[in-house]
């Protein structure tokens, strides 16, 4: 376990990203190098990084070649090259969280077969190799209406989740393979942070509530804390602990939960790394969830996950209609507002609802940030010069 003691550790961080930009902030509080990869030259966390090396991420070659410049690896994204952090690990390289947990959560099939071994609650499901095996069958019974189906690799953002109600969604089946799910009768989507070190230490996050856009299924607002009963909230907190410690995990885990019709709290995903969901850590608590993935690869003390105040976040996306350099209208406006905090990642090209920034909205009640949160909603508008 590499530790801060020197004055030359140096950390890479797989992508360059809002992630990885929030990271290297957090990191350049203390005596660590930062290098990053990513494929593209402009990305959010280049300029912050004291080393950028361009790269593919689900490129043994480039992955390997880029661990070996690091003590540390840890990454942003799900999507990077297992085989070549496995072979960094057999040299002695620290990568965290470990390849195997990395190689799990990449697939949702073996993630899903990971929740029933362990009896943690998740929508039943049934692995499929293809579009064409779903459909056979529907024919035969096997699968009824409504149902969710999910390609096993590469999905983001929703994209990679068709929700199929009726015959004429068929349309809709995803090629390759996949898994199909009994569709929840969501009543709230919630996501819990959790931190684990070395030596087993663990701090949750305060829970926070998902509502998302169905126009763009991206999440629009997210609060923080989350109104759900008090048992809902044990039991979310009981299983996140549960499944850091079964995958024996140091690092960050982000977990998505449903709390369906009838009030259960359902696993739905996990991502082994910080979370859109957490950004309003960065104000609201204490030790913010970038800070605290430091402290967790680095076998430090965990920080404090206490909520100093209520907040909203809320993403600022790409205004439809519009694709290139962007243009922010309303941002003096919004700051004008007590208690609104802007974040811009810094992407070169805006496109309709991309993430291109975020603002966290904090306030003495929920009552009031959601307020002030639908203020600054209406108020920021990212365009262009360049039309689509
Ligand atoms: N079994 C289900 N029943 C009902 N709705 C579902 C189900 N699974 C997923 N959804 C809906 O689809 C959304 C996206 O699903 P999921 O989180 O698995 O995909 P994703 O592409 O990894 O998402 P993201 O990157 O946005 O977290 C969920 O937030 C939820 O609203
Ligand atoms: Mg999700």
């Amino acid at each position: 376990m590499k530790k801060l003691s020197t004055s030359n550790l140096k950390l890479g961080i797989i992508a360059g990203g809002q992630l990885g930009k929030m990271l290297i902030q957090e990191a350049s509080k203390w005596d660590i190098e930062t290098y990053v990869m990513d494929g593209d030259e402009n990305c959010p966390a280049r300029h912050i990084a004291s080393h950028y090396v361009k790269g593919s991420y689900l490129d043994f070659d480039d992955v390997y070649n880029f661990g070996k410049l690091v003590d540390v690896l840890t990454f942003e994204i799900e999507s990077v090259n297992v085989a070549a952090l496995k072979k960094l690990q057999s040299q002695g390289i620290q990568i965290s969280p470990d390849p195997q947990i990395l190689e799990l959560i990449q697939d949702k099939g073996l993630q899903k077969q990971f929740y029933e071994k362990n009896a943690i609650p998740t929508s039943p499901f049934r692995l499929y190799e293809s579009a064409q095996a779903i459909q056979t069958d529907i024919e035969n019974g096997t699968i009824n209406f409504p149902f969710v189906q999910k390609l096993r690799k590469g999905g983001y953002d929703g994209r990679g989740v068709a929700v199929i109600n009726n015959r004429e969604d068929l349309s809709k089946l995803l090629p390759g393979a996949s898994l199909v799910e009994e569709k929840v009768e969501i009543v709230k989507e919630i996501s819990v942070i959790i931190a684990r070190n070395a030596s087993g230490e663990m701090k949750c996050y305060p829970l926070v509530e998902m509502v998302f856009d169905p126009a763009a299924n991206l999440v629009d607002k997210l609060i923080c804390p989350a109104s759900i009963y008090t048992e809902q909230t044990e039991e979310a907190l009981n299983l996140a602990k549960k499944i850091i410690e079964t995958l024996n995990m140091e690092g960050l885990l982000a977990i998505e939960f449903f709390i369906d019709s009838r009030g259960k709290v359902i696993v739905n995903e996990m991502a082994p790394r910080t979370h859109n969901s957490g950004h309003h850590t960065i104000e609201s608590v204490i030790t913010s969830q970038f800070e605290q993935q430091l402290r967790a690869v680095l076998n430090l003390p965990l920080g404090s996950t206490h909520l100093k105040l209520p907040s909203v976040m809320v993403n600022i996306l790409g205004e439809k209609g519009y694709e290139g350099p962007p243009i922010y209208e309303g941002l003096a406006e919004s700051m004008a507002i007590e208690g609104v905090k802007i974040h811009l990642y810094g992407k070169k090209v805006t496109r309709p609802y991309r993430k291109i920034g975020h603002a966290t909205i904090l306030a003495s009640s929920l009552e009031n940030a959601l307020k002030k949160a639908q203020q600054v909603k209406q108020l920021i508008r990212v365009k262009s010069w360049e039309k689509k």
